[in-house]
Formats: C-alpha cells, structure tokens, sequence
C-alpha cells in the first residue's frame, strides 16, 4: 500500500537528515566505501534540528515555560523532538501527529522502542545502501516520557488539550490545509505558552488545496494576541545523491499566547 507522503527510497535522504550524525563511525565509513570519491560529512550533516531546538528552549526559557506537554505536528522521524526531549528535562508528555505510516513506525522504533533497525543509506547516484542504526541511546534519553500518537493528516482544525509548547517544521507548503494546521497549533497552545512554526515557502498545488490560505510571511497566521518572540533562518537540506543535495531556507517563527 502506497504511504501517505514518502517513498522507501525518500526514507533515506529523511533519515540522514536527521540522524546521520548519530551513526557509528564504523557505519559511517560502510558508506563512503560505496562513493565515487569521499563526500565531506558537513555536506551530508544536517544542524536543522539542533538549531530550531536551542532556539525553541532558549525561548522557553526567556519566556519561564517550564513546559511539560508538547504537540509536535509532522516529525517525520523524530529528531526536533529528541533534541527538545535532552535539552529540557521539565517535558513529560508528547502527542505526535504524523500521516506517514512509514514515517511514523521509524519514529517510535527511534524514539520509543530502541534495538538496532536498518535503514537505507545514499552511497551513489544510483545505489541505494543499508545502514544499521543503534536507537538505544536515542530512546534511553526519552524513556521519561509519555508519548501519545495520532495517525492521520490534519485536514480540519483538531481541538486536542492545552499545551505548554506546539511545534510544527516544514510541513505547512506540504499539506493540504495550512490554515487548518496553524488552527490547530494556535487553539491547543495554553495562554502564556508559545508555538513554534517554521516553513521553506515552496507552495506546490500538488499539495496545497487553497492558495487563498498560503502566506509570504508566516507570521502574518498570527493576531495581535500573539507576540513574536523568534524570528530566524536556517538551512534544511536533503541530498538525494551522493553529490546532489538540495537546500532550502527554513523560516522559524516563535510566538507567545497572550489572553484574549
Ligand atoms: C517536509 S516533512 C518535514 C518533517 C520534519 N518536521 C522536518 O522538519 O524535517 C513534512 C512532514 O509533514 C507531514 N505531513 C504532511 N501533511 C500533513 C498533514 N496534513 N497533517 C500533518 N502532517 C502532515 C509529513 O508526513 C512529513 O512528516
């Protein structure tokens, strides 16, 4: 049966993105072997993750959220959620959005399962590899926490619980609502907590429904209820063959829920 988002072979520019770095250096070096020539590990290695994450704690911290529950819509495989996960030790439950049901198995086999899984790996233009990834320490780091999943796309404004923290990267020009996504991270962040919301503006109408509900700048989803408290670019990058990558900037807004 065909996934709602990604194609095995997708799986293996996602799941370099995001763990790439966390590979031993024995598997690593499986891959390089394969190349035509080496291929410099800052060209494969993707700090996304770890800089969306120290901006989104610093904010917490700014802002004296100590925050407990996070909603985190569209993870793929779950390395925002680690990185927030080490870096504040006050979380203790997590809901998961996530429609890829191949995103979604590889995420609690990372995050919540542990053990050794195989993934595939870009070794050449045109081969694919395997690697094997050792999840154990991954998921050591998050045992403390809760984690509750829901499998589907969010289509129409979801009304959930009242979170401390709702995140949400990439994946509003990826979908078929943004606005119901943004309603859904607005109406389920508690007053005084903060969302953090980013996106590469690469509306396509391959996904997007409603061009009416595309924005040139994210942060005008936002009333003046909300108060920008972050506002940066990263790049987030996917390389698709050993030598072709392709980069994007990532905008990254954090706002804060005041009373209405
Ligand atoms: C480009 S990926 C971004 C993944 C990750 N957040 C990151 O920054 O690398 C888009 C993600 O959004 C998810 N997604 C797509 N449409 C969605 C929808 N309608 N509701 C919730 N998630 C959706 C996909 O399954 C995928 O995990």
């Amino acid at each position: 049966m065909d996934d709602y988002y990604i194609k095995d072979r997708e799986l293996a520019a996602y799941f370099e993105a995001q763990w790439f770095d966390k590979l031993s250096w024995h598997d690593k070096s499986a891959l390089s072997d394969f190349a035509a020539a080496p291929v410099a590990e800052n060209f494969i290695q993707l700090p996304f993750f770890q800089q969306s994450a120290e901006l989104i704690t610093s904010s917490l911290r700014a802002h004296a959220v100590a925050a407990e529950n996070l909603l985190e819509i569209g993870p793929s495989l779950g390395r925002t959620c680690y990185e927030l996960i080490t870096a504040n030790n006050s979380l203790k439950k997590i809901t998961v959005i996530e429609p890829s049901q191949i995103l979604l198995k590889h995420f609690k086999n990372i995050i919540t399962s542990g053990g050794q899984h195989e993934f595939p790996a870009i070794t050449n233009f045109r081969q694919l590899g395997q690697v094997t990834f050792d999840a154990n320490p991954v998921t050591r780091a998050c045992s403390n926490i809760d984690f509750s999943f829901i499998e589907s796309p969010i289509d129409a404004p979801l009304s959930l619980e009242a979170f401390d923290v709702t995140v949400c990267l990439n994946v509003l020009d990826q979908c078929g609502s943004p606005l119901a996504i943004v309603e859904t991270l607005q109406r389920n962040t508690r007053c005084g907590g903060l969302v953090a919301l980013s996106c590469t503006y690469q509306w396509d109408k391959k996904h997007v429904k409603d061009f009416m509900q595309t924005r040139s700048d994210i942060s005008d989803y936002f009333s003046p209820r909300w108060e920008k408290v972050a506002d940066a670019n990263f790049e987030y990058r996917f390389r698709t063959n050993e030598r072709y990558a392709s980069t994007f900037l990532s905008h990254l807004v954090i706002f804060k829920k005041h009373d209405a």
